[in-house]
């Protein structure tokens, strides 16, 4: 059961190198699965019982399920789409010597950047067009090897092992092709597409790691893969969701975008994008205002984004008590500084959904002298103020483009999912 669903999770976050694709993904599996797709520009016509979905700027995605008889809160698990890559600049070619082309990036959160060394990448995001009827998006992934970031040589860098610091201006732009190439990165992708290249306006396109996701150890009992965080949680709860019966509360599962970079976009979890869903789901079961701050009142959300496991070669950096370890459960996150808004209240609430899905959980506090990350729940809780619990799943390596977690969790986090979501 935990091995298959692993590989489910694997063959997801294969199909999701973006936030777009990964969007898409869900939209796909959702839809299949009977959810209708809802449009922020028209009228929503919503029904008890009904399912939906809508998605704002292809990266973030809210489904949600309304109860056939009358309850009003809202059950919310929020994750994200986004992990930390580099973007393709515009004009991102740059000849080097006539024996070289390589590409401009630009950094897009804050990754570990030494993993980009010496492995086949390649591009994907989205690209707009003009179409016969105006704009038109179109999601790209060239699905081969197509780019690498090639290491300098210890011979000529002697200090490459004792802590050095990489310019990414400098140091971590990829190798594209020859010198005696004559063909840029958009005619690739216009070949790819179909599309004559002249119609290609615009790009938000970024590398990914190339190398597919495995199970592994004397057991099989880790996992590793790109963007565990957060697609390890997104999928959880879209899982969740679809396991779930929806009778005891309106269900939503929320992907918003851009939670690396800070959440402050109009798909972030800093947006009104939750919230105006929230609203419209309110008003289209036919509630005043009123009725929907007193939903809110009695509303619970769980913010799910991973969190770090201890670290078999850094035990020292772990809280002396609190040590979440791979394969041991849901980690709940606390932090007196509200980085992570768990408080007495939420984490008892959560503590008796794991109960009721007989699934083990774990708790993580930053080392006092560690100042930690934060995420979604306290960002989205001043837009849509509830009782909000911070969890995530253990985790190595946070970050870095192959990330490593244990095989037992992603099952653990879906039938928590889908106990929140019955
Ligand atoms: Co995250």
């Amino acid at each position: 059961m935990y091995i298959e669903t692993t590989r489910k999770l694997l063959e997801f976050i294969r199909k999701s190198p973006t936030a777009f694709q990964a969007v898409e993904e869900m939209k796909n599996r959702l839809t299949e699965q009977g959810f209708e797709e809802l449009s922020e520009k028209e009228h929503w016509k919503l029904v008890p019982g009904g399912k939906y979905l809508v998605t704002r700027n292809h990266s973030a995605l809210i489904a949600f399920c309304i109860p056939q008889t009358e309850v009003w809160k809202f059950h919310i698990m929020a994750s994200h789409s986004d992990s930390p890559a580099f973007k393709i600049k515009e004009n991102p070619e740059i000849k080097i010597e006539n024996s070289y082309v390589k590409l401009n990036v630009e950094k897009y959160g804050g990754m570990l950047m030494a993993p980009w060394f010496d492995r086949p990448l390649s591009v994907a995001g989205r690209v707009i067009i003009r179409g016969r009827d105006g704009l038109e998006e179109k999601l790209v992934n060239v699905e081969r090897d197509l780019v690498m970031i090639p290491n300098l040589a210890i011979h000529m860098n002697r200090e490459a092992n004792n802590g050095f610091s990489y310019n990414p201006q400098k140091d971590l732009l990829p190798l594209f092709a020859a010198g005696s190439t004559d063909r840029t990165l958009l005619e690739i992708i216009a070949e790819q597409t179909g599309i004559p290249k002249e119609d290609i306006l615009s790009h938000d396109l970024f590398l990914y790691n190339r190398m597919p996701g495995t199970i592994w150890g004397a057991d099989q009992e880790f996992v590793s893969s790109a963007r565990l965080d957060d697609l390890q949680c997104a999928f959880s709860s879209m899982e969740g969701l679809l396991r779930s019966q929806h009778q005891n509360s309106i269900t939503v599962h929320c992907v918003m975008d851009n939670e690396e970079v800070g959440s402050g976009t109009k798909q972030g979890a800093a947006s009104t994008f939750l919230k105006d869903t929230l609203l419209r789901i309110n008003m289209g079961l036919g509630r005043t205002y009123e009725e929907y701050l007193m939903t809110l009142a009695g509303s619970f959300m769980v913010s799910a984004d991973n969190a770090h496991a201890l670290h078999p070669n850094h035990t020292d950096k772990a809280d002396p008590v609190n040590r979440p370890v791979l394969n041991k459960g849901i980690v709940i996150k606390y932090n007196a500084n509200q980085k992570y808004c768990t408080d007495a209240v939420s984490a008892a609430e959560f503590k008796e959904l794991c109960a009721k899905a007989d699934v083990p959980y774990q708790t993580f506090v930053n080392r006092s002298d560690i100042a930690g990350g934060s995420t979604l729940g306290n960002i989205s809780n001043t837009q849509v103020p509830m009782n909000t619990v911070d969890i995530g799943l253990p985790q190595l390596a946070m970050h870095s483009p192959y990330e490593t977690a244990g095989v037992k969790d992603t099952e653990y986090l879906i039938r928590m999912a889908a106990e929140l979501f019955a």
